[in-house]
């Protein structure tokens, strides 16, 4: 059962919120939130957004504007925390400058000691640091942080703090933490060591925050966690299948996507309610991270390449037209090139929508990081390059079975890359952009596809 944070310390943390407004009050301070990582983190970096709205702060993009800077990290691979110190770095002439902007760097990496050790001893002009289990205390933190330099990293199993409002970054679209923390222990993963123990939201909770989204006009939810399906709840919402079948009768919500989802979870039950239920989405993403048996065996994956196979089949006998994803990981220790050639074969026999794929990175602490790697780092490098190769012909293919088809989309705002374009994503969670009147914002409209790229889809409406 999962242990929740006091409503008395959370309203604790409203008084310090109060105390702090009343001293911006009518100064026009900004504060800027720049995350790495996952959904998880950029969920976090909205409730960080939303008490520092709720301080008086008005955000900005622009971080040597900012009175307060913060970074939520991500400790995955090494590459996304090489990119933080390089963030931090840049910022000491900054605040040489302005010595009263406040420097905070929290999430993922904050709950490995050494980086702790590494920021406070390198990295002076930062005011605060913060992990993932204690963002709920960040209004003290950042009270604390003005007087003197603070850091409250919990090494914790993981608590679930309610009541928290997000400022979020769409008026269509949100995402909703259903489940925190991991159980897996992938041989090769920081995330259960730096986001604890896995522990399911009450259902009630999340009802009620998708009820709010609705009131406020949102049409789509993400349900989001570390392994989603294997929710757990209580009386008739016991299992996330239960969940999804709830919110799917809320009103004003008409499209339910999720995301991550564990292959050892996925049950019968859960293919059989998605078939059914028109709101939740044809999208599915499971990672299966290597073809060979032998890796999954070392990866602590808990299924073979043939379950994994099987599982696909009977979800694509299921769901006709289901679009799937994956993630999958090239050069973990133990992988020969012939194991590698299970994962180009399952990637070929399955013909995936979309693939994340990453190269093995080590992680200290993490018992793969303890075994000495068979392939060089060249022959990890040309695998890759052939992974990405034999992907992009996949992709390409299925996208250009779109072309001159239409497609439902939900329109969620303005294209990042063409302010003149909407944007928006088709039941299969494809990104189309097309002209349209922004009246269409937050509607669900036909859109006929005109143009088809390896990775995005142009159209126009269809009336
Ligand atoms: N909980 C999710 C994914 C979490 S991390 C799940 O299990 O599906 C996202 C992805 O990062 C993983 O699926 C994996 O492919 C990748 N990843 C995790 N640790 C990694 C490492 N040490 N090196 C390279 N990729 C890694
Ligand atoms: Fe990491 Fe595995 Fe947990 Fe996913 S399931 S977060 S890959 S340990
Ligand atoms: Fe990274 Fe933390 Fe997510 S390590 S992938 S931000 S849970």
């Amino acid at each position: 059962m999962a242990e929740f944070i006091a409503q008395c310390e959370i309203d604790a943390q409203k008084d310090i919120m109060n105390l702090i407004k009343s001293k911006n009050n009518g100064e026009n301070k900004l504060a800027c939130v720049h995350t790495l990582g996952c959904v998880q983190n950029e969920n976090d970096s909205e409730r960080i957004r939303g008490m520092l709205l709720e301080m008086g702060y008005t955000m900005c993009e622009e971080e040597k504007k900012a009175d307060v800077v913060i970074f939520n990290t991500c400790a995955v691979r090494e590459n996304a925390e090489l990119k933080v110190f390089g963030f931090i770095g840049a910022l000491k002439n900054v605040k040489a400058k302005r010595p009263r902007m406040i420097i905070g760097i929290c999430g993922c990496m904050m709950q490995q000691q050494y980086v702790v050790d590494k920021i406070k001893k390198t990295y002076k002009h930062v005011d605060m640091i913060f992990g993932t289990h204690t963002i709920h205390r960040f209004p003290k933190i950042l009270h604390s942080a003005m007087q003197q330099k603070t850091v409250d990293v919990e090494d914790s199993e993981g608590y679930i703090a309610e009541n928290i409002h997000h400022l979020r970054g769409s008026s269509v679209v949100a995402s909703v933490s259903i489940m925190y923390g991991c159980n897996n222990f992938c041989t090769y993963c920081i995330v259960p060591y730096v986001r604890g123990r896995e522990r399911s939201r009450r259902p009630a909770d999340i009802l009620a925050e998708v009820e709010g989204l609705a009131l406020q006009g949102y049409k789509e939810v993400t349900l989001i966690g570390q392994n989603v399906n294997s929710y757990v709840g209580y009386d008739d919402i016991a299992d996330f299948a239960d969940l999804i079948e709830s919110i799917s009768k809320i009103e004003g919500i008409e499209r339910i996507r999720f995301v991550s989802s564990h292959p050892k979870d996925f049950s019968d039950k859960l293919i059989d309610t998605i078939a059914g239920n028109k709101k939740i989405c044809i999208q599915i993403h499971l990672p299966f991270q290597a073809g060979s048996n032998k890796v999954l065996k070392d990866m602590n994956r808990k299924y073979t390449k043939e379950q994994y196979l099987s599982l696909i089949e009977r979800i694509k006998t299921k769901i006709p037209n289901v679009a799937l994803s994956s993630d999958i990981i090239v050069g973990f220790p133990t992988e020969t090139n012939e194991d590698f050639a299970d994962t180009v074969d399952v990637v070929k026999k399955i013909g995936f929508d979309m693939l994340y794929t990453f190269i093995y990175s080590r992680r200290s602490g993490t018992p793969a990081a303890e075994i000495n790697p068979v392939l060089t780092e060249d022959e990890i490098k040309h695998n890759f390059e052939e992974l990405l190769k034999v992907q992009s012909k996949i992709v390409y293919d299925i996208n250009a079975k779109l072309q001159g088809s239409v497609v439902s989309v939900l329109v969620e705002g303005e294209s990042k890359t063409n302010p003149n374009l909407l944007t928006g994503r088709t039941e299969s969670g494809k990104i189309v952009n097309f002209s349209a009147d922004r009246a269409t914002i937050g509607t669900i409209i036909d859109v006929k596809i005109t143009h088809v790229a390896t990775w995005s889809l142009t159209g126009e409406i269809y009336k």
